[in-house]
C-alpha cells in the first residue's frame, strides 16, 4: 500500500491524498461503506461502483468468521472473489463486536473468549489469530486486535487496557509480519490508538502507535457515547502526533458533521453504520438538510428526494413515494434510502476533497454542516 499527500488546506489541518492498493487507489479524504457480513445492506455492488461511486468498502472479521465461516472464505479464492467486490476491502479486527457481547465475552490477555450471537458456541479470539483469519478473508487493509473501551471509562481500566492493546498489537505484528497473504496481493496492516477520553493516555498511545512504522494508523474508542467536543479533543491531540505522510482512520464515525469535522483535524478515513442502518429507518441525509421520510408532512410532497445529487435515486423517486414504501413497509424503501445516504456520504466526502484542493474547506465546511445537518 502507498499513500500520497496531494494537498493540506490552508485554513485547516485537512489534506488531501490518495491510498493505493492492490486493489485500485482511494481518494481521501474517504468514507467507507460498511458491509459487515460481506454484504452492504441492502445494496448490489454494481450500485456501490456506480451509483455510490464507493471506492473501498467495509468487513468484518467477527461476523465473517462465523458466518460463511473460513472454510468457505477459503475456497471462494477470498472475500473479493467471493462477493464480487474487485475494488479495495479494509477488514475490522472484532477487536470492537466482540465488546458489544458484553456478558457473553470474558477478556484475558491471551485474548478474549466468547458465545456466537448466532447459535451460542464458544470461541476465541487471539491477536494472532485474528490476523490469520484477516489473512484468509484477504482484506487489503487489516486491522490490530484491540480493545475499545466504552464511555465513561475510569482510568485506570483505561490505562491497563491500553497497555494490553499495546502487547496485543506487538503480537498481532509478529504474527502479521511472519506470515503471507493467500491469493497474491499485498495485505497492510493497521494499528489502533486507544486511551478513552484521557489526554495523557492518548498521547501515550499515539506516541506507541506512531513508533511501530506501520503503513497506516488508526484512531479507536470514540464515538461510543462522550461528548462531541472530546471526540474532537482527543482526535486532534491524536492526528497532531501520528505521522503526516501515512492515512490516519476515524473508526466508527459518524454524523455528516463528524466527518467534516474529523477531515478538518486531519483525518483521512471513516467508517460508519449510521447511513445504512438511519436509512433504512426512515431517516434520509440529503443535501438540502435531514428528512424523516415517515412524516406526514412528506405525504403529497411529489418533489424529487435530493434535487442536489444527481445519482439516479435522489432525483427518480419523490417524497411522497418513498414515504408510502415506509409506511406500506415495503423493502424498496428501504433500499432507496441506503443508496441515497450512502451516495450523500459518499458526494460530502468527494466535496471535501475537491474544497481542500481548492484551498477553501474551512468556510465551505461551516456552511455545509449547517445546511445537512438541519431537520426537514
Ligand atoms: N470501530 C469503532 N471503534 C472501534 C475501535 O475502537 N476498535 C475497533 N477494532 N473497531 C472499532
Amino acid at each position: 500500500m502507498q499513500f500520497k499527500l496531494e494537498a493540506q488546506d490552508a485554513g485547516s489541518k485537512a489534506r488531501a491524498g490518495l491510498i493505493t492498493t492492490d486493489h485500485g487507489t482511494i481518494e481521501t479524504p474517504i468514507f467507507m461503506p460498511v458491509g459487515t457480513a460481506a454484504s452492504v445492506k441492502a445494496i448490489h455492488q454494481r450500485e456501490l461502483k456506480e451509483d455510490i461511486k464507493a471506492q473501498i468498502i467495509l468487513g468484518n472479521t467477527y461476523h465473517l468468521y462465523l458466518r460463511p465461516g473460513l472454510s468457505v472464505l477459503e475456497q471462494a479464492g477470498g472475500l473479493h472473489k467471493f462477493n464480487g467486490w474487485d475494488r479495495p476491502i479494509l477488514t475490522d479486527s472484532g477487536g470492537y463486536q466482540v465488546y458489544s457481547l458484553s456478558g457473553t465475552r470474558k477478556i484475558k490477555e491471551e485474548g478474549v473468549t466468547f458465545k456466537s450471537h448466532i447459535d451460542g458456541s464458544k470461541h476465541i479470539f487471539t491477536p494472532e489469530g485474528v490476523m490469520d483469519i484477516q489473512r484468509t478473508i484477504g482484506a487489503d487493509i487489516m486491522m490490530a486486535f484491540d480493545e475499545c473501551t466504552p464511555y465513561p471509562c475510569d482510568y485506570e481500566y483505561a490505562r491497563k487496557s491500553m497497555d494490553m492493546t499495546h502487547r496485543w498489537l506487538k503480537r498481532c505484528i509478529s504474527r502479521f509480519d511472519s506470515t503471507e497473504p493467500k491469493y497474491g496481493y499485498s495485505q497492510t496492516l493497521f494499528p489502533i490508538v486507544q486511551g478513552s477520553t484521557y489526554k495523557d493516555l492518548r498521547k501515550a498511545s499515539a506516541e506507541f502507535i506512531a513508533e511501530q512504522n506501520r503503513e497506516g494508523n488508526a484512531i479507536g474508542g470514540l464515538s461510543v457515547g462522550e461528548p462531541a467536543e472530546d471526540m474532537y479533543e482527543m482526535t486532534e491531540l491524536v492526528c497532531d502526533i501520528l505521522p503526516k505522510d501515512k492515512p490516519r482512520y476515524l473508526m466508527g464515525v459518524g454524523t455528516p458533521a463528524n466527518i467534516l469535522e474529523g477531515i478538518a483535524l486531519g483525518v483521512d478515513m471513516f467508517d460508519c453504520v449510521m447511513p445504512t442502518r438511519n436509512g433504512r429507518n426512515g431517516m434520509i441525509f440529503t443535501t438540502q438538510g435531514i428528512v424523516n421520510i415517515r412524516n406526514e408532512k412528506w405525504k403529497n410532497d411529489f418533489s424529487p428526494l435530493d434535487p442536489g445529487l444527481d445519482g439516479y435515486v435522489s432525483s427518480f423517486y419523490t417524497k411522497a413515494y418513498i414515504r408510502h414504501l415506509f409506511i406500506s413497509e415495503e423493502i424498496l424503501g428501504m433500499q432507496i434510502a441506503s443508496l441515497q445516504n450512502l451516495s450523500f456520504y459518499l458526494h460530502l466526502v468527494q466535496q471535501a476533497r475537491q474544497k481542500i484542493k481548492e484551498g477553501t474547506f474551512a468556510a465551505w465546511k461551516t456552511q455545509t454542516i449547517k445546511q445537512v445537518m438541519q431537520r426537514l
